[in-house]
């Protein structure tokens, strides 16, 4: 069987043409959706992944505030800006860049933002109404785009056995709970694994769609999965490679290869749920100025 392949480029663009429209109308209402991200030091792929999210969103249309701060900024002075952003009426979603400095708690940040800003759905007021059910909720960004890759290209999670391979905060437990929703793209059987399963092969081999999200490539192997599955390939790992100008390629946590023998519909790494992330990103920026907006009366 030779694989469909999943892409989260055209369906990012497909969202970002669409989310633009909506925007150019937004903005001929009066309102200009805006995003704040924040980074806090000088880690290279941090800096990569805010640069990408701040110049999407410049694209679509939406007000682009980038804040970057030295790494030994203070957790005072980060929970200040963070205030300053939650009263900026020109600010919609706000989106600090995690990891933070080991100075700084991560989780005292999440809970500064105000969670109708929290454009990543990492506070836990919005993590208690994913888990509620809350079909208003904004949900973490990159599990959505997972969601939005599945529908979009035809494979209904319904009924399905769903088996997310990566237990994150930022993935696999939003991942579970988005997959559980009765609504659409949801209502799955949902089972999570992790770094501690046993017999891991043995798990996946039963799931209808894997999601690897572990952070390790070459998890999922061809051995592991039932003829049929679709795979969604979260993992950005890089491997040395000195065929390439930089050193290093960038894999996923599948065995592309291998996989896409066995399954139906796999998604690549590049070009697969990354872009889908920044997409959702715009999405729930705009979701969330239209609420205020709304709130605000
Ligand atoms: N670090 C890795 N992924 C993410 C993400 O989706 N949002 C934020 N804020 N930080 C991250």
């Amino acid at each position: 069987m030779s694989s469909k392949i999943i892409s989260g480029k055209d369906i990012a663009r497909e969202i970002r043409d669409e989310l633009n429209e909506q925007v150019a109308e937004l903005r001929e209402e009066g309102l200009v959706p805006g995003l704040a991200t924040v980074l806090v030091g000088d880690d290279a792929a941090s800096r990569l992944y805010v640069g990408m999210k701040g110049r999407a969103a410049a694209e679509a249309g939406i007000h682009s505030r980038q804040v970057t701060l030295p790494a030994s900024t203070s957790e005072e002075d980060l929970l200040a800006l963070i205030d300053e952003l939650n009263n900026d009426p020109e600010i919609h979603g706000i989106l600090v860049q995690l990891p933070l400095p080991p100075q700084i708690d991560d989780a005292k940040v999440l809970l500064a933002i105000n969670p109708d800003k929290d454009v990543d759905g990492f506070h836990p007021v919005n993590v208690g109404r994913l888990a509620t059910g809350d079909p208003d909720v904004l949900a973490p960004c990159t599990p959505r785009g997972v969601i939005e890759m599945l529908v979009r290209s035809g494979v209904d999670p319904s009924g399905k056995h769903a088996v997310i391979v990566g237990r994150s905060n930022i993935v696999g437990k939003p991942m579970a709970l988005l997959l559980l929703r009765k609504a659409p793209g949801g209502n799955a059987t949902v089972t999570v694994a992790h770094s501690r399963t046993g017999d891991l092969g043995a798990i996946t081999r039963t799931a209808d769609i894997v999601i690897a999200a572990v952070g390790w490539p070459n998890t999922i192997t061809k051995d592991m999965v039932k003829p049929g599955v679709t795979v969604i390939d979260v993992g950005t790992n890089r491997v040395d490679d000195p065929t390439r100008p930089r050193g290093y390629r960038v894999v996923g946590d599948v065995d592309f290869e291998g996989v896409s023998e066995v399954a139906s519909a796999i998604t690549p790494v590049p070009g697969g749920v990354g872009p889908m992330t920044i997409a959702m990103l715009l999405a729930n920026t705009v979701e969330a100025a239209i609420r205020l907006r709304k709130a605000a009366g």
